[in-house]
Protein backbone atom coordinates (compact mmCIF):
# COMPACT_ATOMS: atom_id res chain seq x y z
CA UNK A 1 0.00 0.00 0.00
CA UNK A 2 2.59 3.01 1.16
CA UNK A 3 4.91 1.48 -2.02
CA UNK A 4 1.99 1.97 -4.03
CA UNK A 5 1.41 5.55 -2.96
CA UNK A 6 4.98 6.28 -3.25
CA UNK A 7 5.00 5.39 -6.85
CA UNK A 8 2.28 7.21 -7.67
CA UNK A 9 3.96 10.05 -5.79
CA UNK A 10 7.11 9.82 -7.83
CA UNK A 11 5.39 9.54 -11.15
CA UNK A 12 3.08 12.44 -10.63
CA UNK A 13 6.59 14.02 -10.12
CA UNK A 14 7.95 12.75 -12.88
CA UNK A 15 5.64 13.82 -15.13
CA UNK A 16 5.54 16.90 -13.44
CA UNK A 17 8.82 17.14 -14.55
CA UNK A 18 8.99 15.35 -17.75
CA UNK A 19 10.99 17.51 -20.23
CA UNK A 20 12.55 20.81 -17.77
CA UNK A 21 14.65 20.85 -15.47
CA UNK A 22 11.98 22.59 -13.26
CA UNK A 23 7.98 22.43 -13.42
CA UNK A 24 6.56 26.54 -14.06
CA UNK A 25 3.15 25.93 -12.92
CA UNK A 26 0.75 27.64 -14.22
CA UNK A 27 -0.75 30.86 -11.74
CA UNK A 28 -2.50 29.48 -8.38
CA UNK A 29 -5.04 32.51 -8.92
CA UNK A 30 -6.24 32.86 -12.25
CA UNK A 31 -6.40 36.07 -11.54
CA UNK A 32 -3.60 38.83 -12.01
CA UNK A 33 -2.25 40.50 -8.58
CA UNK A 34 -3.62 44.42 -8.99
CA UNK A 35 -1.60 47.22 -7.64
CA UNK A 36 -2.22 50.79 -7.48
CA UNK A 37 0.07 53.24 -8.82
CA UNK A 38 0.02 56.01 -5.73
CA UNK A 39 -0.15 55.22 -2.24
CA UNK A 40 -3.00 53.67 -1.42
CA UNK A 41 -4.60 54.48 1.98
CA UNK A 42 -3.69 52.83 5.27
CA UNK A 43 -0.18 52.42 4.20
CA UNK A 44 2.82 51.45 7.04
CA UNK A 45 5.78 54.27 7.38
CA UNK A 46 8.69 52.50 8.70
CA UNK A 47 11.00 54.77 11.27
CA UNK A 48 14.84 55.06 10.09
CA UNK A 49 17.04 51.79 11.45
CA UNK A 50 13.33 49.67 11.23
CA UNK A 51 15.78 47.09 10.29
CA UNK A 52 17.22 46.36 13.60
CA UNK A 53 18.54 44.23 16.47
CA UNK A 54 18.40 43.33 19.92
CA UNK A 55 21.49 41.62 21.79
CA UNK A 56 21.49 39.52 24.67
CA UNK A 57 22.75 41.38 27.60
CA UNK A 58 25.51 38.69 28.42
CA UNK A 59 26.21 37.81 24.78
CA UNK A 60 26.67 41.61 23.75
CA UNK A 61 30.92 41.42 24.61
CA UNK A 62 30.76 38.57 22.39
CA UNK A 63 29.00 40.39 19.33
CA UNK A 64 30.46 43.67 20.18
CA UNK A 65 34.12 42.92 21.12
CA UNK A 66 35.84 45.96 23.30
CA UNK A 67 38.54 48.24 22.29
CA UNK A 68 41.49 46.04 22.24
CA UNK A 69 39.31 43.52 19.68
CA UNK A 70 36.55 44.89 18.06
CA UNK A 71 34.34 42.56 16.76
CA UNK A 72 34.57 43.94 12.77
CA UNK A 73 32.74 40.69 11.47
CA UNK A 74 29.44 41.81 14.15
CA UNK A 75 30.08 45.58 12.53
CA UNK A 76 30.16 44.51 8.99
CA UNK A 77 27.36 42.82 8.88
CA UNK A 78 25.59 45.91 10.17
CA UNK A 79 27.04 48.06 7.89
CA UNK A 80 25.41 45.99 5.00
CA UNK A 81 22.13 46.87 6.48
CA UNK A 82 23.40 50.71 7.09
CA UNK A 83 24.13 50.72 3.44
CA UNK A 84 20.64 49.66 2.04
CA UNK A 85 18.54 51.21 4.75
CA UNK A 86 20.47 54.52 5.18
CA UNK A 87 21.33 54.16 8.71
CA UNK A 88 22.75 51.17 10.45
CA UNK A 89 20.34 48.81 12.72
CA UNK A 90 20.08 50.36 16.50
CA UNK A 91 21.54 47.94 18.97
CA UNK A 92 18.93 47.88 22.20
CA UNK A 93 21.35 45.14 24.66
CA UNK A 94 18.78 43.46 26.76
CA UNK A 95 16.71 40.89 26.98
CA UNK A 96 16.24 37.69 30.33
CA UNK A 97 19.55 38.84 31.50
CA UNK A 98 19.12 42.25 31.26
CA UNK A 99 17.32 41.47 34.45
CA UNK A 100 19.85 38.78 35.83
CA UNK A 101 22.49 41.61 35.56
CA UNK A 102 24.30 43.17 38.54
CA UNK A 103 26.53 45.68 38.49
CA UNK A 104 30.26 45.13 40.13
CA UNK A 105 32.41 47.92 39.93
CA UNK A 106 35.34 45.72 41.16
CA UNK A 107 35.09 43.42 38.61
CA UNK A 108 38.01 45.24 36.73
CA UNK A 109 39.77 42.48 34.57
CA UNK A 110 36.61 41.17 33.15
CA UNK A 111 33.39 41.87 31.29
CA UNK A 112 31.52 39.98 32.54
CA UNK A 113 31.23 36.26 35.07
CA UNK A 114 28.32 34.44 34.08
CA UNK A 115 26.98 31.49 35.67
CA UNK A 116 24.76 29.05 34.09
CA UNK A 117 22.15 26.98 35.42
CA UNK A 118 20.72 24.57 32.69
CA UNK A 119 17.88 23.75 34.74
CA UNK A 120 16.82 27.11 33.70
CA UNK A 121 18.45 27.63 30.56
CA UNK A 122 21.56 25.74 28.30
CA UNK A 123 21.82 29.13 26.58
CA UNK A 124 22.69 32.43 28.94
CA UNK A 125 23.73 32.89 32.28
CA UNK A 126 21.15 33.06 35.23
CA UNK A 127 23.86 34.54 37.43
CA UNK A 128 25.41 37.62 35.90
CA UNK A 129 27.75 40.07 37.26
CA UNK A 130 29.31 42.77 34.45
CA UNK A 131 31.86 45.30 35.62
CA UNK A 132 33.10 48.82 34.25
CA UNK A 133 34.50 46.88 30.82
CA UNK A 134 31.44 45.93 29.78
CA UNK A 135 31.22 49.34 28.63
CA UNK A 136 34.00 49.30 26.10
CA UNK A 137 31.52 47.16 23.93
CA UNK A 138 29.78 50.49 23.14
CA UNK A 139 32.71 51.23 21.46
CA UNK A 140 32.91 49.11 18.86
CA UNK A 141 30.55 49.75 16.22
CA UNK A 142 30.97 53.12 14.74
CA UNK A 143 27.71 55.15 13.71
CA UNK A 144 25.46 52.68 15.91
CA UNK A 145 22.93 53.96 18.27
CA UNK A 146 22.39 51.88 21.33
CA UNK A 147 18.93 51.23 23.59
CA UNK A 148 21.14 50.08 27.29
CA UNK A 149 18.80 47.78 29.56
CA UNK A 150 18.98 48.60 33.02
CA UNK A 151 17.81 46.12 35.62
CA UNK A 152 14.67 46.05 37.35
CA UNK A 153 14.06 42.80 37.91
CA UNK A 154 16.57 41.55 40.83
CA UNK A 155 15.18 43.66 43.60
CA UNK A 156 16.99 43.04 46.74
CA UNK A 157 19.14 46.21 48.07
CA UNK A 158 22.25 45.48 46.88
CA UNK A 159 20.90 44.65 43.24
CA UNK A 160 19.26 48.40 43.68
CA UNK A 161 22.65 49.71 44.61
CA UNK A 162 24.06 48.30 41.85
CA UNK A 163 21.73 49.29 39.66
CA UNK A 164 22.07 53.43 40.71
CA UNK A 165 26.38 52.33 40.77
CA UNK A 166 25.85 51.73 37.02
CA UNK A 167 24.38 54.80 35.63
CA UNK A 168 27.78 56.61 35.69
CA UNK A 169 29.40 53.88 33.69
CA UNK A 170 26.34 53.83 31.25
CA UNK A 171 25.72 57.13 30.66
CA UNK A 172 29.39 57.74 29.77
CA UNK A 173 29.67 54.99 27.32
CA UNK A 174 26.59 56.17 25.56
CA UNK A 175 27.09 59.82 25.70
CA UNK A 176 28.69 61.81 22.28
CA UNK A 177 25.90 60.47 20.36
CA UNK A 178 25.76 56.69 21.11
CA UNK A 179 22.69 57.02 23.07
CA UNK A 180 19.32 56.68 21.01
CA UNK A 181 17.28 55.75 24.86
CA UNK A 182 17.02 53.42 27.99
CA UNK A 183 14.79 50.79 28.91
CA UNK A 184 14.26 49.66 32.25
CA UNK A 185 13.08 46.01 32.93
CA UNK A 186 12.67 43.01 30.57
CA UNK A 187 9.26 41.79 29.94
CA UNK A 188 8.18 43.14 33.00
CA UNK A 189 4.36 41.61 32.52
CA UNK A 190 6.22 38.26 33.57
CA UNK A 191 7.78 39.03 36.79
CA UNK A 192 5.66 36.96 38.94
CA UNK A 193 5.27 34.04 36.73
CA UNK A 194 8.09 33.74 34.73
CA UNK A 195 9.59 30.29 34.14
CA UNK A 196 12.91 31.09 34.92
CA UNK A 197 12.21 32.21 38.13
CA UNK A 198 9.64 34.64 39.92
CA UNK A 199 10.75 38.10 40.99
CA UNK A 200 7.61 39.30 41.82
CA UNK A 201 5.09 37.70 44.37
CA UNK A 202 1.69 36.83 42.58
CA UNK A 203 -0.29 39.79 42.77
CA UNK A 204 2.44 41.70 40.99
CA UNK A 205 -0.28 44.55 38.81
CA UNK A 206 0.40 47.13 36.74
CA UNK A 207 -0.12 49.78 39.43
CA UNK A 208 2.80 48.11 41.30
CA UNK A 209 5.24 48.49 38.16
CA UNK A 210 4.47 51.50 37.38
CA UNK A 211 5.25 52.60 40.93
CA UNK A 212 8.51 50.76 40.62
CA UNK A 213 9.29 51.93 37.05
CA UNK A 214 8.66 55.86 38.03
CA UNK A 215 10.50 55.51 41.33
CA UNK A 216 13.97 53.99 39.66
CA UNK A 217 13.69 55.67 36.51
CA UNK A 218 13.54 58.95 38.69
CA UNK A 219 16.39 57.69 40.88
CA UNK A 220 18.63 56.79 37.49
CA UNK A 221 17.92 60.34 36.30
CA UNK A 222 19.13 61.96 39.52
CA UNK A 223 22.73 59.27 39.04
CA UNK A 224 22.48 60.84 35.65
CA UNK A 225 22.68 64.15 36.70
CA UNK A 226 26.42 64.41 37.82
CA UNK A 227 28.64 62.34 35.26
CA UNK A 228 26.02 63.27 32.37
CA UNK A 229 24.42 66.00 32.54
CA UNK A 230 23.30 66.01 28.79
CA UNK A 231 21.85 63.08 29.14
CA UNK A 232 19.66 63.94 32.24
CA UNK A 233 17.77 66.60 30.45
CA UNK A 234 13.86 66.41 29.81
CA UNK A 235 14.63 66.48 25.73
CA UNK A 236 17.33 63.49 26.17
CA UNK A 237 16.11 61.94 29.18
CA UNK A 238 14.00 58.95 27.19
CA UNK A 239 12.63 55.38 27.05
CA UNK A 240 11.85 52.14 25.31
CA UNK A 241 8.83 51.17 27.43
CA UNK A 242 6.94 48.94 28.54
CA UNK A 243 8.82 46.24 26.77
CA UNK A 244 6.07 43.59 27.85
CA UNK A 245 6.04 39.87 26.54
CA UNK A 246 2.32 40.26 25.99
CA UNK A 247 2.53 36.14 26.52
CA UNK A 248 -0.10 36.08 28.73
CA UNK A 249 -2.52 38.76 30.25
CA UNK A 250 -0.48 39.12 33.77
CA UNK A 251 -0.07 43.18 33.21
CA UNK A 252 -1.87 45.13 30.77
CA UNK A 253 0.05 47.83 28.84
CA UNK A 254 -2.90 50.11 28.39
CA UNK A 255 -3.76 49.89 32.21
CA UNK A 256 -0.24 50.82 32.70
CA UNK A 257 -0.71 54.27 30.59
CA UNK A 258 -3.61 54.44 32.30
CA UNK A 259 -1.89 53.89 35.85
CA UNK A 260 0.54 56.68 34.47
CA UNK A 261 3.41 55.38 33.48
CA UNK A 262 4.63 58.05 31.05
CA UNK A 263 3.64 60.76 34.12
CA UNK A 264 7.34 62.10 33.41
CA UNK A 265 7.08 62.34 29.72
CA UNK A 266 10.01 60.11 29.23
CA UNK A 267 8.94 57.91 27.19
CA UNK A 268 10.27 58.20 23.11
CA UNK A 269 8.83 54.60 22.07
CA UNK A 270 6.16 51.93 22.71
CA UNK A 271 8.11 49.37 22.49
CA UNK A 272 6.05 45.43 22.69
CA UNK A 273 7.93 41.85 22.28
CA UNK A 274 6.92 39.31 19.94
CA UNK A 275 7.60 35.24 19.32
CA UNK A 276 5.77 33.56 16.52
CA UNK A 277 5.33 30.30 18.63
CA UNK A 278 8.51 28.41 21.28
CA UNK A 279 10.86 25.90 20.17
CA UNK A 280 9.83 23.61 22.46
CA UNK A 281 5.76 23.74 21.78
CA UNK A 282 4.15 21.06 20.06
CA UNK A 283 2.87 20.86 16.68
CA UNK A 284 5.69 23.43 15.49
CA UNK A 285 6.72 22.71 12.02
CA UNK A 286 8.78 25.17 9.43
CA UNK A 287 5.73 24.82 7.15
CA UNK A 288 2.56 25.18 9.48
CA UNK A 289 4.87 27.96 11.66
CA UNK A 290 7.09 30.00 10.31
CA UNK A 291 6.40 29.84 6.65
CA UNK A 292 2.70 30.53 6.93
CA UNK A 293 1.46 34.21 6.39
CA UNK A 294 -2.07 33.64 8.59
CA UNK A 295 0.70 32.98 11.39
CA UNK A 296 1.99 36.26 11.30
CA UNK A 297 -1.25 37.77 10.95
CA UNK A 298 -2.82 35.82 13.62
CA UNK A 299 0.77 36.84 15.71
CA UNK A 300 1.09 39.92 15.18
CA UNK A 301 -3.10 41.05 16.16
CA UNK A 302 -1.98 41.15 19.30
CA UNK A 303 0.11 43.97 18.89
CA UNK A 304 -1.78 45.69 16.41
CA UNK A 305 -4.76 46.15 19.19
CA UNK A 306 -1.95 47.03 21.69
CA UNK A 307 -0.80 49.74 19.13
CA UNK A 308 -4.44 50.81 18.16
CA UNK A 309 -5.38 50.89 22.09
CA UNK A 310 -1.89 52.85 23.13
CA UNK A 311 -0.74 55.18 20.27
CA UNK A 312 -4.09 55.38 18.12
CA UNK A 313 -7.89 55.50 18.74
CA UNK A 314 -9.79 54.99 20.64
CA UNK A 315 -8.04 56.36 23.61
CA UNK A 316 -5.22 58.33 21.66
CA UNK A 317 -3.12 57.99 25.18
CA UNK A 318 -0.37 58.54 23.24
CA UNK A 319 -0.98 59.61 19.09
CA UNK A 320 2.56 60.86 18.98
CA UNK A 321 4.26 58.08 20.23
CA UNK A 322 6.02 54.98 17.65
CA UNK A 323 5.00 51.83 18.30
CA UNK A 324 7.89 49.16 17.84
CA UNK A 325 8.95 45.52 18.20
CA UNK A 326 11.70 45.81 20.73
CA UNK A 327 12.53 42.52 20.78
CA UNK A 328 11.43 39.27 18.31
CA UNK A 329 12.16 36.43 16.76
CA UNK A 330 10.81 33.36 15.57
CA UNK A 331 10.50 30.70 18.21
CA UNK A 332 11.16 32.23 21.85
CA UNK A 333 13.23 29.77 24.01
CA UNK A 334 15.96 30.82 21.59
CA UNK A 335 14.47 29.22 18.75
CA UNK A 336 14.19 25.15 17.95
CA UNK A 337 17.73 23.98 15.23
CA UNK A 338 16.28 23.16 11.96
CA UNK A 339 13.42 25.90 11.72
CA UNK A 340 15.03 29.18 13.04
CA UNK A 341 18.23 28.56 11.88
CA UNK A 342 17.12 27.53 8.01
CA UNK A 343 16.19 29.72 5.31
CA UNK A 344 13.52 29.16 5.35
CA UNK A 345 13.11 30.95 8.77
CA UNK A 346 14.52 33.92 6.79
CA UNK A 347 11.73 33.94 4.75
CA UNK A 348 9.58 33.60 7.42
CA UNK A 349 11.30 37.14 8.63
CA UNK A 350 10.77 38.66 5.00
CA UNK A 351 7.20 38.13 6.21
CA UNK A 352 7.24 39.25 9.34
CA UNK A 353 9.07 42.76 9.21
CA UNK A 354 6.87 43.43 6.17
CA UNK A 355 3.82 42.64 7.79
CA UNK A 356 4.97 44.81 10.62
CA UNK A 357 6.05 47.39 8.48
CA UNK A 358 2.51 47.21 6.47
CA UNK A 359 0.42 47.50 10.16
CA UNK A 360 3.05 50.81 11.20
CA UNK A 361 5.05 48.87 13.32
CA UNK A 362 7.39 50.78 12.67
CA UNK A 363 10.74 49.38 13.57
CA UNK A 364 11.91 45.44 14.32
CA UNK A 365 14.63 44.68 16.67
CA UNK A 366 15.35 40.93 15.72
CA UNK A 367 16.79 38.92 19.27
CA UNK A 368 19.93 36.97 19.33
CA UNK A 369 22.41 35.96 21.55
CA UNK A 370 25.70 33.79 21.23
CA UNK A 371 24.66 29.97 19.88
CA UNK A 372 20.88 31.08 19.64
CA UNK A 373 19.33 29.08 17.04
CA UNK A 374 17.49 32.05 15.62
CA UNK A 375 20.52 34.03 15.67
CA UNK A 376 21.55 36.56 12.22
CA UNK A 377 25.07 35.64 12.67
CA UNK A 378 27.76 33.60 15.79
CA UNK A 379 29.85 36.56 16.97
CA UNK A 380 32.75 33.96 17.90
CA UNK A 381 33.24 30.11 17.43
CA UNK A 382 32.42 28.67 20.41
CA UNK A 383 32.53 25.13 21.44
CA UNK A 384 28.72 24.64 20.03
CA UNK A 385 28.43 26.95 17.15
CA UNK A 386 30.82 28.11 14.79
CA UNK A 387 31.07 31.89 13.90
CA UNK A 388 29.46 32.79 10.57
CA UNK A 389 26.86 34.60 9.12
CA UNK A 390 23.46 32.60 9.60
CA UNK A 391 20.44 32.69 7.20
CA UNK A 392 17.94 34.86 9.16
CA UNK A 393 20.71 37.71 8.03
CA UNK A 394 19.40 37.07 4.64
CA UNK A 395 16.15 37.75 5.50
CA UNK A 396 17.12 41.51 7.51
CA UNK A 397 19.27 41.99 3.65
CA UNK A 398 16.03 41.33 2.01
CA UNK A 399 13.86 43.42 4.01
CA UNK A 400 16.62 46.13 4.11
CA UNK A 401 16.76 46.30 0.49
CA UNK A 402 13.05 46.21 -0.47
CA UNK A 403 12.70 49.17 2.28
CA UNK A 404 15.46 50.88 0.65
CA UNK A 405 16.94 54.03 1.89
CA UNK A 406 14.71 55.63 4.67
CA UNK A 407 16.72 58.22 5.55
CA UNK A 408 16.21 59.97 2.29
CA UNK A 409 13.27 58.59 0.39
CA UNK A 410 11.36 56.57 3.08
CA UNK A 411 8.90 54.20 1.66
CA UNK A 412 5.29 53.20 2.44
CA UNK A 413 4.47 49.78 2.39
CA UNK A 414 1.38 47.88 1.68
CA UNK A 415 0.37 44.48 1.28
CA UNK A 416 -1.22 42.50 -1.38
CA UNK A 417 -3.44 40.28 -0.40
CA UNK A 418 -2.53 36.71 -2.00
CA UNK A 419 -5.28 33.74 -1.59
CA UNK A 420 -2.77 30.87 -0.21
CA UNK A 421 -1.26 31.34 3.47
CA UNK A 422 2.26 30.43 1.86
CA UNK A 423 2.87 33.26 -0.24
CA UNK A 424 2.56 36.97 0.73
CA UNK A 425 3.68 40.17 -1.42
CA UNK A 426 4.03 43.86 -0.69
CA UNK A 427 4.19 46.99 -2.16
CA UNK A 428 6.87 50.29 -1.92
CA UNK A 429 5.76 53.54 -2.82
CA UNK A 430 8.12 56.34 -2.45
CA UNK A 431 6.77 59.78 -3.43
CA UNK A 432 3.56 58.59 -3.55
CA UNK A 433 4.34 56.33 -6.45
CA UNK A 434 4.92 52.87 -6.78
CA UNK A 435 8.55 51.97 -6.80
CA UNK A 436 8.95 48.28 -6.01
CA UNK A 437 7.38 45.24 -5.16
CA UNK A 438 8.18 41.49 -3.44
CA UNK A 439 7.21 38.27 -3.55
CA UNK A 440 7.65 35.80 -0.79
CA UNK A 441 6.98 32.42 -1.62
CA UNK A 442 6.84 29.80 1.28
CA UNK A 443 5.31 27.34 -0.13
CA UNK A 444 8.23 24.53 1.34
CA UNK A 445 11.16 23.13 -0.41
CA UNK A 446 13.59 20.59 0.97
CA UNK A 447 17.01 20.45 -0.88
CA UNK A 448 18.60 18.37 1.78
CA UNK A 449 16.29 16.69 4.51
CA UNK A 450 15.98 12.81 4.92
CA UNK A 451 13.88 11.33 2.69
CA UNK A 452 15.06 10.96 -0.90
CA UNK A 453 11.77 10.37 -2.78
CA UNK A 454 10.92 13.77 -1.36
CA UNK A 455 14.21 15.81 -2.24
CA UNK A 456 14.26 14.26 -5.67
CA UNK A 457 11.91 16.13 -7.39
CA UNK A 458 12.78 19.42 -9.14
CA UNK A 459 11.81 22.67 -7.73
CA UNK A 460 8.78 23.63 -8.85
CA UNK A 461 8.17 27.51 -9.77
CA UNK A 462 4.86 29.67 -9.12
CA UNK A 463 4.72 32.13 -11.32
CA UNK A 464 2.72 35.42 -10.30
CA UNK A 465 1.40 38.27 -12.28
CA UNK A 466 0.57 41.10 -11.75
CA UNK A 467 -1.86 44.25 -13.83
CA UNK A 468 0.80 47.21 -12.47
CA UNK A 469 -0.92 50.79 -13.28
CA UNK A 470 -1.12 52.10 -16.65
CA UNK A 471 2.28 54.08 -17.87
CA UNK A 472 3.93 51.47 -15.95
CA UNK A 473 6.42 49.44 -18.63
CA UNK A 474 9.40 48.71 -19.48
CA UNK A 475 12.56 46.36 -18.36
CA UNK A 476 12.46 46.05 -14.61
CA UNK A 477 15.28 44.59 -12.43
CA UNK A 478 15.15 42.00 -10.43
CA UNK A 479 16.65 40.67 -7.29
CA UNK A 480 16.54 37.30 -5.54
CA UNK A 481 16.59 36.19 -2.10
CA UNK A 482 17.64 32.30 -2.99
CA UNK A 483 19.25 29.33 -1.36
CA UNK A 484 19.10 25.40 -2.19
CA UNK A 485 15.71 24.86 -0.47
CA UNK A 486 13.75 25.61 2.98
CA UNK A 487 15.88 23.67 4.76
CA UNK A 488 19.42 24.89 3.69
CA UNK A 489 21.05 26.40 6.62
CA UNK A 490 23.92 27.63 4.05
CA UNK A 491 24.93 28.63 0.97
CA UNK A 492 22.46 31.62 0.77
CA UNK A 493 22.51 34.86 -1.23
CA UNK A 494 20.66 37.83 -1.98
CA UNK A 495 21.12 39.43 -5.60
CA UNK A 496 24.34 37.01 -6.15
CA UNK A 497 25.89 38.29 -3.04
CA UNK A 498 27.00 36.37 0.15
CA UNK A 499 27.83 37.82 3.20
CA UNK A 500 29.55 35.24 4.69
CA UNK A 501 31.95 35.48 7.90
CA UNK A 502 34.62 33.05 5.64
CA UNK A 503 34.21 34.80 2.38
CA UNK A 504 35.04 38.42 3.42
CA UNK A 505 34.34 38.90 7.35
CA UNK A 506 31.00 39.22 6.50
CA UNK A 507 31.71 42.16 3.62
CA UNK A 508 29.57 41.37 0.56
CA UNK A 509 31.01 39.41 -2.08
CA UNK A 510 29.66 38.60 -5.19
CA UNK A 511 29.10 34.97 -6.17
CA UNK A 512 29.63 34.01 -10.07
CA UNK A 513 27.44 30.44 -9.20
CA UNK A 514 23.93 32.23 -8.89
CA UNK A 515 22.14 33.76 -11.97
CA UNK A 516 21.79 37.84 -11.30
CA UNK A 517 21.06 41.07 -13.41
CA UNK A 518 17.70 39.70 -14.33
CA UNK A 519 14.62 41.74 -15.31
CA UNK A 520 11.37 41.31 -16.47
CA UNK A 521 9.44 42.85 -19.09
CA UNK A 522 6.24 45.12 -18.01
CA UNK A 523 3.94 45.34 -20.95
CA UNK A 524 2.48 48.38 -22.65
CA UNK A 525 -0.41 47.83 -20.38
CA UNK A 526 1.38 47.37 -17.12
CA UNK A 527 1.43 43.26 -16.85
CA UNK A 528 4.48 41.60 -15.88
CA UNK A 529 4.53 37.94 -14.98
CA UNK A 530 7.21 36.96 -12.50
CA UNK A 531 8.70 33.18 -11.64
CA UNK A 532 9.62 32.66 -8.34
CA UNK A 533 10.79 29.04 -7.39
CA UNK A 534 8.51 27.69 -3.98
CA UNK A 535 11.09 28.84 -0.90
CA UNK A 536 12.51 32.02 -2.46
CA UNK A 537 11.74 35.70 -2.78
CA UNK A 538 11.88 38.42 -5.49
CA UNK A 539 11.95 41.83 -5.32
CA UNK A 540 11.16 43.67 -8.62
CA UNK A 541 12.29 47.29 -8.75
CA UNK A 542 10.14 49.69 -10.63
CA UNK A 543 12.34 52.28 -10.62
CA UNK A 544 14.97 52.11 -13.66
CA UNK A 545 13.07 54.04 -15.68
CA UNK A 546 9.56 52.83 -15.84
CA UNK A 547 8.01 54.26 -12.77
CA UNK A 548 4.25 55.01 -13.70
CA UNK A 549 5.33 58.52 -14.90
CA UNK A 550 2.31 61.37 -14.73
CA UNK A 551 0.97 60.26 -11.35
CA UNK A 552 0.54 62.30 -8.82
C1 LIG B 1 29.05 50.65 3.79
O1 LIG B 1 29.14 51.47 4.93
C2 LIG B 1 30.42 51.55 5.49
C3 LIG B 1 30.32 52.38 6.75
O2 LIG B 1 29.64 53.57 6.51
C4 LIG B 1 31.40 52.11 4.50
O3 LIG B 1 32.68 52.13 5.06
C5 LIG B 1 31.38 51.24 3.26
O4 LIG B 1 32.21 51.77 2.29
C6 LIG B 1 30.00 51.10 2.71
N1 LIG B 1 30.00 50.14 1.63
C7 LIG B 1 29.33 50.33 0.53
C8 LIG B 1 29.42 49.25 -0.48
O5 LIG B 1 28.66 51.31 0.35
C1 LIG C 1 32.53 42.54 43.48
O1 LIG C 1 33.68 41.96 42.91
C2 LIG C 1 34.74 41.87 43.82
C3 LIG C 1 35.99 41.44 43.02
O2 LIG C 1 35.71 40.33 42.23
C4 LIG C 1 34.37 40.90 44.92
O3 LIG C 1 35.41 40.78 45.86
C5 LIG C 1 33.13 41.42 45.63
O4 LIG C 1 32.67 40.49 46.56
C6 LIG C 1 32.02 41.70 44.61
N1 LIG C 1 30.95 42.41 45.29
C7 LIG C 1 29.72 41.95 45.32
C8 LIG C 1 28.73 42.81 46.01
O5 LIG C 1 29.41 40.87 44.81
C1 LIG D 1 38.75 41.80 24.94
O1 LIG D 1 38.43 40.77 24.02
C2 LIG D 1 39.43 39.78 23.90
C3 LIG D 1 38.97 38.85 22.79
O2 LIG D 1 37.73 38.32 23.08
C4 LIG D 1 39.59 39.06 25.22
O3 LIG D 1 40.64 38.12 25.12
C5 LIG D 1 39.92 40.08 26.30
O4 LIG D 1 39.95 39.43 27.53
C6 LIG D 1 38.88 41.16 26.32
N1 LIG D 1 39.23 42.17 27.29
C7 LIG D 1 38.44 42.42 28.31
C8 LIG D 1 38.90 43.48 29.21
O5 LIG D 1 37.40 41.83 28.50
C1 LIG E 1 11.10 41.14 45.57
O1 LIG E 1 10.92 39.85 44.94
C2 LIG E 1 10.46 38.83 45.80
C3 LIG E 1 10.30 37.56 44.98
O2 LIG E 1 11.55 37.13 44.54
C4 LIG E 1 9.13 39.22 46.43
O3 LIG E 1 8.78 38.25 47.38
C5 LIG E 1 9.26 40.59 47.11
O4 LIG E 1 7.99 41.00 47.54
C6 LIG E 1 9.78 41.60 46.10
N1 LIG E 1 9.90 42.90 46.72
C7 LIG E 1 9.52 44.01 46.10
C8 LIG E 1 9.75 45.28 46.85
O5 LIG E 1 9.01 43.99 45.03
C1 LIG F 1 -1.02 28.69 9.38
O1 LIG F 1 -1.32 29.54 10.47
C2 LIG F 1 -2.71 29.65 10.75
C3 LIG F 1 -2.86 30.71 11.83
O2 LIG F 1 -2.10 30.38 12.95
C4 LIG F 1 -3.25 28.29 11.14
O3 LIG F 1 -4.62 28.39 11.37
C5 LIG F 1 -2.96 27.31 10.04
O4 LIG F 1 -3.37 26.02 10.44
C6 LIG F 1 -1.48 27.29 9.71
N1 LIG F 1 -1.23 26.42 8.58
C7 LIG F 1 -0.64 25.23 8.68
C8 LIG F 1 -0.42 24.49 7.41
O5 LIG F 1 -0.29 24.77 9.75
C1 LIG G 1 -8.17 42.42 19.00
O1 LIG G 1 -9.29 43.24 19.31
C2 LIG G 1 -10.49 42.78 18.70
C3 LIG G 1 -11.56 43.82 18.93
O2 LIG G 1 -11.54 44.28 20.24
C4 LIG G 1 -10.84 41.42 19.33
O3 LIG G 1 -12.00 40.91 18.75
C5 LIG G 1 -9.68 40.45 19.04
O4 LIG G 1 -9.91 39.21 19.69
C6 LIG G 1 -8.36 41.01 19.53
N1 LIG G 1 -7.29 40.14 19.07
C7 LIG G 1 -6.31 39.74 19.86
C8 LIG G 1 -5.30 38.82 19.25
O5 LIG G 1 -6.21 40.10 21.00
C1 LIG H 1 10.72 18.72 4.31
O1 LIG H 1 11.42 17.99 5.29
C2 LIG H 1 10.74 17.93 6.54
C3 LIG H 1 11.66 17.26 7.52
O2 LIG H 1 12.12 16.03 7.01
C4 LIG H 1 9.43 17.21 6.36
O3 LIG H 1 8.72 17.19 7.60
C5 LIG H 1 8.58 17.96 5.35
O4 LIG H 1 7.40 17.29 5.10
C6 LIG H 1 9.35 18.11 4.05
N1 LIG H 1 8.56 18.98 3.18
C7 LIG H 1 8.50 18.81 1.87
C8 LIG H 1 7.63 19.77 1.13
O5 LIG H 1 9.13 17.96 1.30
C1 LIG I 1 23.34 23.77 -3.73
O1 LIG I 1 23.08 22.96 -4.85
C2 LIG I 1 24.16 22.94 -5.78
C3 LIG I 1 23.70 22.20 -7.00
O2 LIG I 1 23.18 20.96 -6.66
C4 LIG I 1 25.37 22.31 -5.12
O3 LIG I 1 26.46 22.30 -6.01
C5 LIG I 1 25.75 23.13 -3.90
O4 LIG I 1 26.79 22.52 -3.20
C6 LIG I 1 24.54 23.27 -2.97
N1 LIG I 1 24.88 24.20 -1.91
C7 LIG I 1 24.75 23.89 -0.64
C8 LIG I 1 25.18 24.93 0.32
O5 LIG I 1 24.31 22.83 -0.27
C1 LIG J 1 28.30 28.80 -5.31
O1 LIG J 1 29.64 29.00 -4.93
C2 LIG J 1 29.85 29.03 -3.52
C3 LIG J 1 31.27 29.52 -3.25
O2 LIG J 1 32.18 28.86 -4.06
C4 LIG J 1 29.51 27.66 -2.97
O3 LIG J 1 29.75 27.62 -1.58
C5 LIG J 1 28.04 27.37 -3.24
O4 LIG J 1 27.68 26.08 -2.81
C6 LIG J 1 27.71 27.51 -4.72
N1 LIG J 1 26.25 27.51 -4.84
C7 LIG J 1 25.60 26.80 -5.73
C8 LIG J 1 24.11 26.94 -5.73
O5 LIG J 1 26.17 26.06 -6.50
Amino acid sequence: MALTLLFLLMLSWTLHSSSHAVTVRPPRHPSTISVDGTTPPGVGVPLDAFVSFSIEFSSFPDFAGNSSNPNTFSNNLLNNLGNLTGSKPIVRVGGNTQDYAIFNSSLLDLATVGIFDPEISPDYPTTLTFGPKYFESYHTFPDVKFVHGYNLGRNSSAARNALIESVSYACKALRDGRLLYWELGNEPDLYSTSAQGAVRPPNWNERWYVRQWLHWTGEIREAMEGPCPNLATPEKYKYYAPSFANTDATLNPVVTWREGINRDNDIAIISSHNYINGADEPGVTLQGTLMNHSSNVASIALQLNESRLLSGLPYKLNPDLPFILGETNSLYNQGRPGLSNTFGAALWGVDFNLWCATNNIQRVHMHQGTNYRYQAWQPIDTNKVAKGTKAPYYGSIAVASFLGDIVTATPSITNLPLPDEQESAYAAYVDGKLDRIIVINMMEYNATAGNRYINHYPRPIEQYRFQLPEGCHGEAGVQRLMANGSDAITGVTFDGYSYNWELDNGMPVLLHNITRGETVTVSEGGKMSIDVPRSSAVIVELKHGNRPQGLS
